[in-house]
């Protein structure tokens, strides 16, 4: 055992934070037990019978749970400044970034950076994505050859954080994704967080750390920013997001952005924008292979669209079938099924009064399966965001990228990376899953494969 007061006077930073169990990561986990094969169960057991809005009492605070597009809007836009963010527990993984931070200086910090996100940037970055779809392409070839089974999440894992690293930060990955992807693995499972928690050794002013396996998982992390900076630009291109991000940390008018805000920036980026997407993509390829016409469609659809040569960002906008794939997966795991909020102010919805300092959950995963809103809700069908289907939507049933002055900054650019990806890798490959039928979810930060998403992979002739 480690006795922290030994190797240092205070807790490190990358364990702060760690293992408090009053931390609603816990507390949801515990709410969703019930169902073995998927956690979402009993809460959307719990919004069928009891409405909208549900109160549940937890100790000390209330946990509200909605689940009425009506309500995602109030919460969202109407009343945005009234709920603010939630990240207790998670400092290891976002620090100060800009996802944590609410009014102002939310405001400030994202400016800078909102270019890089801008649609026009997209065809600039199509080429490094294609370069990270190239080597993920070698890799399955020799997947296919040697016949070996492998676990899809830290494919897609892999993939999104070479593509973030080449398009936004001009860098090859200086690290080795698969320590990194396993790293962030160990702490999004926030059960493991229980094994980190410090405790004070009886008797003494020491504290120690019972377990120390995610404690080291995030110092491993804590590094990984630091390391893309400092590696060799790949082309020195002038306009990235980290020579933005860069030019605000030099701005002397913005003392608030300084080299630990950069860093916190970064580690949101390659954690916000690696996890969701390889998530996305995943259960996309998951599907697909379930269903042999839709990636038949897929691969008529690219060959249509852009024949033998790379796709452009021009093709995109053609790609409609293997975009809605993309759309109708975060329908069915949007990776954020819950978004989290806390009331600052008094409040009323549905008719049930909200205190300050409630935990408000979002509860997106429920409004996408509910079938009020989506006919057979539970079958995969990506025409659902095709054509009339897909503008007679209510507003606020489909929120798997938040909504109003929060939503994703990079939702746009996923889903140019998700969708190429998709239909460059179906084009080539035929993939068999091999994992266990159904798969299962665990949800914690994020919705997840229970036991991941098992997969061979075949060259087409
Ligand atoms: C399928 C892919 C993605 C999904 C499902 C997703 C989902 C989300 C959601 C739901 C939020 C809002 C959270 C809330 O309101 O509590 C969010 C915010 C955010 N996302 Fe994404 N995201 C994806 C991809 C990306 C990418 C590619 C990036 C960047 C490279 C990114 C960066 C961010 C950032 C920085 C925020 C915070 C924005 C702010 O607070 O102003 N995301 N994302």
């Amino acid at each position: 055992m480690t006795t922290l007061a030994e190797a240092t006077p205070a807790a490190p930073a990358h364990t702060q934070g760690l293992g408090d169990e009053n931390s609603i990561w816990f507390k949801l986990t515990a709410l969703q037990r019930g169902n073995e094969q998927n956690p979402m169960a009993t809460l959307m057991h719990l919004a069928e019978r009891y409405g909208g809005v549900i109160r549940v009492n937890m100790g000390t605070e209330a946990v509200v749970f909605l689940t009425e597009p009506d309500h995602f809007k109030r919460v969202l836009v109407t009343k945005v400044d009234d709920y603010i963010k939630y990240f207790d527990g998670l400092k290891p993984i976002f620090g100060k970034s800009m996802i944590t931070h609410d009014g102002a200086l939310w405001q400030k910090v994202r400016m800078p950076q909102q270019p890089a996100f801008h649609p026009d940037m997209f065809a600039e970055y199509i080429p490094y994505f294609l370069v990270a779809i190239r080597a993920k392409m070698d890799l399955w070839a020799g997947l296919a050859k040697s016949g070996d089974s492998f676990e899809m999440v830290e494919q897609t894992w892999t993939l999104a954080a070479d593509m973030i690293c080449k398009a936004l930060f001009d860098r090859d990955m200086p690290f080795n994704p698969h320590v990194v992807f396993k790293c962030v693995k160990t702490y999004t499972d926030v059960m493991n967080h229980k094994q980190v928690r410090l405790k004070k050794v009886h008797g003494s002013d020491d504290f120690e750390i019972a377990e120390d396996d995610t404690a080291k998982a995030m110092e491993v992390w804590a590094n990984v920013p630091a390391e893309v900076m400092a590696a060799n630009p790949r082309e020195a291109r002038e306009r990235t997001l980290l020579t933005m991000i860069d030019a605000a940390v030099a701005d002397p008018s913005f003392p608030e952005f300084d080299r630990q805000q950069a860093i916190d920036e970064l580690k949101q980026y390659l954690w916000a924008g690696t996890e969701t997407t390889a998530l996305t993509l995943a259960w996309a390829l998951y599907q697909t292979s379930k269903n042999p016409e839709m990636a038949a469609r897929i691969r008529e659809e690219g060959q249509q669209v852009y024949g033998d040569r790379e796709p452009t960002s021009a093709d995109y906008g053609s790609l409609v079938f293997t975009r809605a794939v993309i759309q109708e997966t975060m329908r069915l795991y949007p990776p954020i099924w819950g978004l989290i909020r806390v009331a600052t102010k008094e409040d009323e919805i549905g008719g049930k009064r909200i205190l300050p300092g409630d935990r408000v959950v979002l509860f997106a995963y429920g409004t996408h399966h509910s079938p009020k809103y989506w006919e057979d809700p539970e079958t995969f069908k990506p025409e659902r965001f095709m054509g009339e289907a897909a503008k007679k939507r209510k507003p606020y049933t489909y929120i798997p990228l938040g909504g109003g002055k929060r939503s994703c900054i990079g939702g746009a650019m996923s889903q140019v990376e998700n969708t190429l990806a998709l239909s460059i890798l179906l084009r080539r490959f035929r993939l068999e899953y091999t994992g266990i039928e159904p798969p299962g979810l665990t949800a914690t930060v994020t919705l997840t494969p229970k036991a991941g998403l098992h997969f061979k992979v075949h060259e087409l002739g």
